[in-house]
């Protein structure tokens, strides 16, 4: 399998530390899935956004009516950037190329210019995208295939829920490894503290869909006030390695909560980890929460995601200083505590059409 340009040079250097003799090897650094492109809110009327993913330098914008396109930053004219540093504009929904002022729609195709008519072979590489309550995913199939699975159909409800909060987390990793985190219950002890992890019924995978659950315990500082308990139960939804959607419920102050995880390569050796977190509407919390109660709900909910999602980052960044540091181990020396991280090792390699070392090495 031909390796992406970029993705080339930067997968090696990534990885040439890691291949210390002992058998093992890189993961090939752009698994085939759907990852984050961009938030709508995030999409201005007259500038794309601009920026590196799965190796790919990349532009998105939307037009009038509200479609976005996430397409090549790169004029198929003479060559021009189309990001917004180099003079890439929005006008009238359509992508405005800096160098002699092709104009492409959001299919990507070039639609008018100002000297004449198109040439037909002016047309953007575009990647199908896929929106799920405001996040904007697209397709990155391996040698460019459309997609090969679907993530899900529904949006999850949003009546009742507040606003999203999101953090992103840049860091070298891979997403098959901090995905694998959602199955590695014995590090949630262990690095994050939490308490009486239990894995609740059964680890499923349905094609690209694995679904997994687990309650935990937790000792939290609320606004600086009370330790409180939290008693967690979490259910975590991962379609693919740049998508997994936690539903939590915390029974002691009666929370639910949602977090998106999506892992997004940049560059084939940085990541991007984006956190989307989302609280139902505290109304009528089961006990106090000092220093939160007297507060309207809608403040309320705004500060108590705030501070779940600080938590999270928190709980990344305990996660960051070992997946920067560490190796894929193909073959682990896996205890009988370590749970389903067989299952999910196998899971992913269907994002791997020639094998995770990109074709040329397989796994057990
Ligand atoms: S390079 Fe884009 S219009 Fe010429
Ligand atoms: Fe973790």
């Amino acid at each position: 399998m031909e390796l992406p340009r970029q993705g080339r040079g930067s997968a090696r250097d990534a990885t040439a530390d890691r291949r210390a003799g002992d058998g093992d090897g890189p993961l090939y650094p752009f698994p085939e899935g759907w990852y984050f492109v961009a938030d709508r809110r995030s999409l201005a009327k007259q500038n794309p956004i601009q920026r590196q993913w799965l190796g790919e330098d990349i532009v998105v914008w939307r037009d009038d009516g509200g479609a976005v396109c996430a397409a090549r930053a790169v004029c198929p004219h003479l060559g021009a950037s189309l990001g917004p540093a180099a003079g890439g504009r929005v006008r009238d929904g359509r992508l405005v190329c800096p160098f002699h002022g092709f104009a492409y729609d959001v299919r990507g195709a070039c639609v008018a210019t100002p000297v004449g008519p198109p040439p037909p072979s002016a047309k953007l590489k575009v990647f199908e995208t896929r929106e799920i309550a405001g996040l904007v995913f697209a397709w990155w199939g391996i040698d460019g295939r459309p997609p090969q699975w679907r993530l899900p159909e529904d949006s999850p409800e949003e009546y009742g829920w507040g606003g999203k909060e999101i953090r992103t987390i840049r860091f070298p990793g891979h997403p098959q490894e901090t995905t694998e985190n959602s199955v590695d219950l014995a590090h949630l002890r262990y690095v994050h503290g939490y308490d009486a992890v239990k894995p609740v019924g059964e680890t499923t995978v349905e094609g690209a869909y694995l679904l997994t659950r687990f309650d935990f315990r937790r000792r939290r500082r609320i606004a600086g006030f009370t330790d409180l308990i939290y008693d967690v139960s979490a259910t975590t939804h991962i379609h693919g390695l740049g998508y997994s959607f936690v539903e939590v419920v915390e029974r002691t102050i009666g929370m639910r909560s949602r977090l998106w995880v999506l892992a997004t390569p940049v560059d084939g050796r940085l990541i991007d980890i984006v956190l989307v977190s989302q609280l139902r509407a505290l109304r009528k919390p089961r006990r106090p929460i000092s220093g939160l109660g007297f507060l309207p709900v809608k403040l309320r909910t705004r500060l108590m995601n705030r501070i779940l999602l600080s938590s999270q980052v928190r709980d990344v960044r305990q996660d960051v200083t070992i997946w920067a540091n560490k190796r894929y181990r193909p073959r682990p020396s896996l205890s009988r505590s370590d749970g389903e991280i067989g299952l999910y090792r196998r899971y992913c390699r269907q994002f791997y059409p020639c094998g995770p070392g990109g074709g040329t090495r397989g796994e057990d």
